[in-house]
């Protein structure tokens, strides 16, 4: 089959679009995503090597998938990434690879993600306040993180930064990270938090949704313009006229995108999701180790594809428990 091919699901949405965890290790500790101890990582024999990640997305790469979107954990923690990166370039068909990073280990490597083609970098960055950084992240990173963003911009990279609105926290950050919009031409999104946390949900009901999040930044900027929203995007998209970056919100919770959705994950652990809420996933690693040829491991990623849920809500409903795992152990 050739990567020109398009690959459906069962419900007819056009699947183009893998998000790869490399590793479930991070060297923040997010409250919307970790635990702040007790953390308990995979032990590496059950992790992916490189060598096996790469087989898969080429099988992948094979059936129709076009973009890779590469996350962890924190992609940078694990060693040799450049390296990996390097080999997935030379995947034919594999027409973008992007990242979701934090920052903390990221601008060294600036260069070489522009030399090989890999321009669109997503930052995670909940706030420009020092110690409010500290208090969601439990490290005192940020003067490294806001060093990543600004090499990203000097360097002319498609960048988005992603802020989850969490009550008590951040709320306070709408605002200055929006104002980051009117000189740099970066796209802001703010995320609905979901309980992908290691505990279960922070709220009976969540507060910031999208509408919440609407409102607040209509306070600041009453003649907020809604843009045309890519295809496929996760974000409904806004501008503030006259300045030079977007604002997005993410209804990651509320999950109204799920009709077009285009994504399918495969974790570090060498499990495949077609979709974010699913217990589980189909377990590919072992059955690869076990010898499973290209042909066999494609028609078990087939099969998975055409029982995909038909939203997330339905995915949470066939859930033996609540959504409490750690973001660390999905990808995001
Ligand atoms: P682009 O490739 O730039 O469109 O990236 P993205 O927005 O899909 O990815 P990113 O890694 O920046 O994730 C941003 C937020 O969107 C994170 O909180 C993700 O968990 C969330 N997100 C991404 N895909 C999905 C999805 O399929 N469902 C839900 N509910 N949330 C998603
Ligand atoms: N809710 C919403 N977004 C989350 N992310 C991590 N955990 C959560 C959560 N519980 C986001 C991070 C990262 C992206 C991949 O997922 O901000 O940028
Ligand atoms: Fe690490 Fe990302 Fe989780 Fe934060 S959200 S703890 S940066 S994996």
């Amino acid at each position: 089959m050739s990567s020109q091919s398009l690959l459906f699901d069962n419900h007819g949405r056009p699947l183009s679009y893998l998000r790869l965890a490399v590793t479930d290790r991070c060297n923040l500790r997010c409250f919307y995503c970790m635990p702040e101890e007790g953390v308990r990582y995979l032990p590496k024999s059950q992790v992916l090597s490189f060598e096996e990640m790469e087989r898969l997305v080429r099988v992948l790469v094979g059936m129709g998938i076009n973009k890779v979107r590469i996350t962890g954990g924190e992609p940078f923690v694990r060693q040799d990434l450049m390296a990996f990166l390097r080999k997935l370039r030379a995947i034919e068909g594999l027409d973008e690879i992007a990242l979701t990073t934090n920052g903390v280990l990221t601008a060294p490597h600036l260069p070489e993600l522009n030399d090989l083609g890999i321009r669109s970098i997503n930052l995670s960055l909940d706030t420009l306040d020092r110690q409010r950084f500290l208090k969601i992240t439990r490290r005192d990173e940020f003067d490294r993180v806001r060093q990543t963003l600004d090499a990203l911009l000097e360097q002319n990279f498609d960048v988005k930064i992603n802020a989850v609105v969490m009550e008590g926290q951040n709320t306070d950050d709408l605002h200055p990270l929006t104002e980051l919009t009117r000189q740099y031409p970066l796209s802001v999104r703010f995320i609905e938090e979901m309980p992908f946390n290691g505990e279960g949900s922070h709220y009976p009901k969540l507060i910031w949704n999208y509408r919440r999040i609407l409102d607040e930044l209509q306070q600041f900027y009453p003649d907020l313009q809604k843009l045309p929203d890519p295809a496929f995007s996760t974000a409904a998209i806004y501008q503030v006229p006259g300045y030079a970056g977007t604002v997005g919100i993410i209804a990651a919770f509320s999950r109204t995108f799920c009709g077009t959705c285009n994504r399918i994950r495969l974790t570090a652990q060498g499990e495949l999701k077609t979709c974010l809420y699913q217990h589980g996933g189909l377990q590919i690693r072992d059955q690869m180790r076990n010898g499973l040829s290209d042909e066999q491991l494609a028609g078990l990623f087939l099969s998975a594809f055409k029982n995909r849920p038909f939203d997330g809500f339905e995915a949470e409903r066939l859930r033996p428990d609540a959504v409490h795992e750690s973001m660390t152990t999905i990808g995001g």
